[in-house]
């Protein structure tokens, strides 16, 4: 299809001013300016007539909203490196480029996984609320005791970018480097990190912490279940900075509660942004509000990353980072 002269660029939420820049001097843009998710059918006219959309990981985008869209739709650009939110397989059967935002938050989530795990293993956090409920304390040489980490297996699922970024900062910790994946990560990244692929079981076996990094698709949906978290040394720590569905939230809390395993850290939320009531009375989890990227610079260089994917798309020069199924 032929560039079109001046196209509209759908935008589902307020965008970081360098990417609305870039957008407006590429052509049109219609702008939903709320904060938080839009309503659907607000949704659905925002893009009716769009040649590209730029979405963020709470829009949905199936087989309702590119017929909604219309026949012109060319590029789904997701603010997110994550796009469990988008129906791949819809877009790729009308033409329609989908992209994410790889790369550029590895760092920051990196940052936030290990300030979840910090904080489980070091108590943080209930030290806080400790203090903020005025209880007495005192230092004692048995007070709040939590686990070191040099020395300690790191279990990493997903040795892709942020996994690895977690890697190189545990490593600077002391700690030792296990990962699980489908696909052996490079040799050259293995002798960097020392990490040694394993499979899921005696990860979850082994790991004195374990970090989930993997994207949410059918077969991770649920991946860390009750046979998983009882698989798990009592020891043990969950870290979820991926994607909530990938844990089963309920047997989580009742692993916690039952003492099956020692805490957990969890920046993201089966049922988002409800968290699974259990896990509220827990003093052993942390909860964040999926803040994995949430920097200035993040979400600044996320969102100039997906408008100069859609402005790419649409003039005709490819994706810079397309999604394949
Ligand atoms: C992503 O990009 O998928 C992250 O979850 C956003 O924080």
């Amino acid at each position: 299809m032929a560039p079109s002269a001046e196209p509209t660029f759908a935008v589902t939420n307020r965008l970081p001013e360098p990417a609305l820049v870039a957008l407006r001097q590429a052509g049109e843009v219609r702008l939903d300016d709320r904060a938080g998710p839009i309503p659907r059918a607000d949704l659905l006219g925002l893009v009716a007539g769009a040649e590209a959309a730029v979405t963020l990981l709470h829009d949905r985008v199936d087989e309702e909203l590119l017929e909604a869209a219309g026949p012109q739709l060319r590029c789904v650009a997701n603010v997110a490196v994550g796009y469990d939110n988008v129906d791949i397989e819809a877009a790729a059967q009308r033409g329609i480029v989908v992209t994410n935002t790889p790369g550029v938050l590895d760092d920051a989530t990196a940052d936030l996984t290990i300030a979840l795990l910090l904080a489980a293993t070091r108590r943080v956090v209930e030290g806080d609320r400790l203090i903020r409920a005025g209880k007495p304390w005192a230092w004692g040489l048995s007070f709040m005791l939590g686990s070191g980490l040099r020395g300690k297996l790191l279990g990493i699922v997903g040795l892709g970018g942020i996994g690895r970024r977690v890697a190189e900062r545990a490593r600077a910790f002391g700690m030792e480097i296990s990962y699980h994946q489908r696909h052996p990560a490079p040799a050259e990244v293995e002798a960097q990190l020392g990490a040694e692929r394993l499979p899921l079981d005696q990860l979850l076996a082994r790991a004195d912490v374990v970090s989930l990094h993997c994207p949410l698709t059918p077969e991770t949906r649920h991946l860390i279940g009750a046979p998983e978290l009882a698989a798990m040394k009592p020891s043990a720590v969950l870290v979820n900075a991926a994607r909530g569905p990938v844990v089963d939230e309920r047997a989580l809390a009742q692993a916690l509660a039952a003492g099956e395993i020692a805490a957990a850290g969890l920046d993201v939320y089966e049922h988002e942004p409800q968290v699974e009531p259990a896990l509220l009375e827990l003093e052993n989890v942390v909860l964040a509000p999926h803040l994995g990227s949430a920097t200035v610079e993040t979400r600044t260089a996320m969102a100039e990353l997906a408008a100069r994917n859609a402005i790419s798309v649409l003039r005709g020069e490819g994706p810079l980072t397309p999604v394949t199924s």
